[in-house]
């Protein structure tokens, strides 16, 4: 009986026959000359390591015992190792013991008590923008996720038709140009550092904000300035938001070290709450990889605060359901462990207490360390002026120290630190400032 097209189609002999057909393709195929990548170096230039893990990448190699990390933004005990604040880890047992702990999504805008907390952490509890509802909060992923966030909403709501520009501190967290360039905003620096005093180039950052274009966004680090160490005096503030209300520019706090820098969360927190109360409309990103200790949990917050009128409920509610967009379209909703870590503490009086505790503890040991590396450098006579190294506050110190004499340090004595001359306070400790401190002078001796 003659087969039919159909029955030919289906018998053994026709699949054997497609078979070898389709694997016969396939060989050709590899065989064919063709683009091998789309993404040939014009395309995708080799990008540089990250200064900062790469430093770290060296540190790991050093096998040298007296080696010391100045490079890590990390905070170390006096043992250079990290450490888990005490408070982080009773919560963590509660959390563990919880029956009802599960791993649901949390809500698009992230866990509701710690959002809550967080906004009453950075204003203050009793804050007008709290009381008049003048403020919407995302959970984020930690800081870089809130400035990020941040910066995507600005780059899409702010003005969107003019030509906007971006001021950061010169120097800033490197990271701010990369965040913001990636959502389209271009960047300039306003003078921050002054060379000659170590301090803050005040004149020079005021001159510029007032030369800027009227309403530029201006990118300000709250406390405890990274990588310098130098911040403004309460003084210097009201000036700073003289000319940020003139000009009417936006300020966009970054706050990375509430607590960590003094050991006063309030003292942490007056640059803010002073623009909050005098009107300010900003955006905060908010930080608790440093003050928690809970880095690699990418635990954040991000706000939105409109300045006081009869419309500002409904401004924040057409900006809080755009921010729910952008969020649900980048991570969907924010990882829970971190958060809920700093919720249990951040709402309970007793453990709020002892997180208190531990922050003093962290900016204690290195203030200590401040004073114990001035007052080495001084006794040896060192050549320059070390007051700088007291007057800085927070993690990180701006030395003054050349890019050769930086060199000179690892090569020499195994310390490892930024080029630009920034130091961890962090990395000192009562075993290692003594032998940092000669190596310092050795290097400066041995350049001049
Ligand atoms: C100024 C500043 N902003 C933001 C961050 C964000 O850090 P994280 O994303 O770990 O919270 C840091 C961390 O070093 C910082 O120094």
């Amino acid at each position: 009986m003659p087969l039919s097209p159909k029955s030919l189609k289906n018998s053994p002999s026709s699949n054997l026959q497609t078979h070898s057909q389709s694997r016969l393709s396939q060989v050709s195929s590899h065989l064919a000359p063709m683009a091998s990548t789309s993404f040939n170096a014009d395309a995708v230039p080799q990008a540089p390591e990250d200064a900062l893990f790469g430093l770290m990448a060296a540190f790991r190699r050093d096998e040298d015992p007296k080696k010391v990390d100045l490079g890590i933004g990390a905070y170390r005990d006096n043992n250079a190792k990290p450490w888990v604040l005490p408070v982080v880890k009773r919560a963590d047992e509660i959390l563990r013991k919880d029956p009802n702990l599960n791993h649901e999504y949390l809500p698009i805008a992230g866990l509701p008590d710690f959002i809550s907390a967080s906004q009453k952490l950075i204003l203050g509890a009793d804050s007008p923008a709290l009381k008049e509802k003048r403020i919407t909060s995302l959970q984020t992923i930690s800081g870089t996720g809130a400035v990020h966030l941040g910066a995507l909403f600005l780059s899409k709501f702010y003005n969107p038709t003019t030509e906007r520009k971006v001021y950061f501190s010169d120097p800033t967290w490197p990271n701010h140009f990369q965040i913001f360039s990636n959502v389209g905003l271009s960047s300039q620096t306003y003078p921050y550092f002054s060379k000659q005093t170590k301090g803050l180039d005040f004149e020079g950052m005021i001159g510029s904000l007032q030369n800027a274009a009227e309403g530029s966004i201006v990118v300000l680090h709250a406390c405890a300035h990274n990588p310098t160490g130098v911040d403004p005096t309460q003084e210097q503030w009201k000036e700073i938001a003289k000319v940020i209300r003139e000009k009417k520019h936006f300020p966009f706090f970054d706050t990375a070290y509430q607590g960590f820098a003094s050991g006063d969360l309030a003292k942490d927190g007056w640059a803010i709450r002073y623009f909050i109360e005098q009107g300010f409309e900003t955006c905060i990103a908010q930080s608790y990889a440093k003050n928690f200790g809970l880095y690699g949990e990418r635990a954040g917050c991000f706000h939105f605060i409109t300045s006081p009128s009869s419309d500002a409920e409904s401004t924040v509610s057409r900006v809080a359901s755009q921010l729910a967009i952008l969020q649900r379209s980048e991570i969907s909703n924010p990882p829970a462990y971190g958060a809920r870590i700093a919720s249990l503490v951040l709402n309970d009086k007793e453990l709020f207490a002892e997180w208190e505790a531990n922050l003093r503890t962290m900016s204690g040991r290195i203030i200590d360390m401040r004073k114990a590396l001035r007052s080495k450098l001084e006794e040896m006579d060192t050549p320059g002026k070390w007051n700088h190294i007291t007057e800085q506050i927070g993690m990180f110190s701006f030395t003054g120290l050349t890019e050769e004499q930086v060199l000179k340090l690892r090569e020499d004595s195994h310390v490892y630190m930024t080029k630009n001359g920034r130091i961890s306070m962090a990395g000192l400790n009562t075993n290692n400032i003594e032998y940092f401190a000669k190596a310092v002078d050795s290097a400066v001796r041995g350049t001049q």
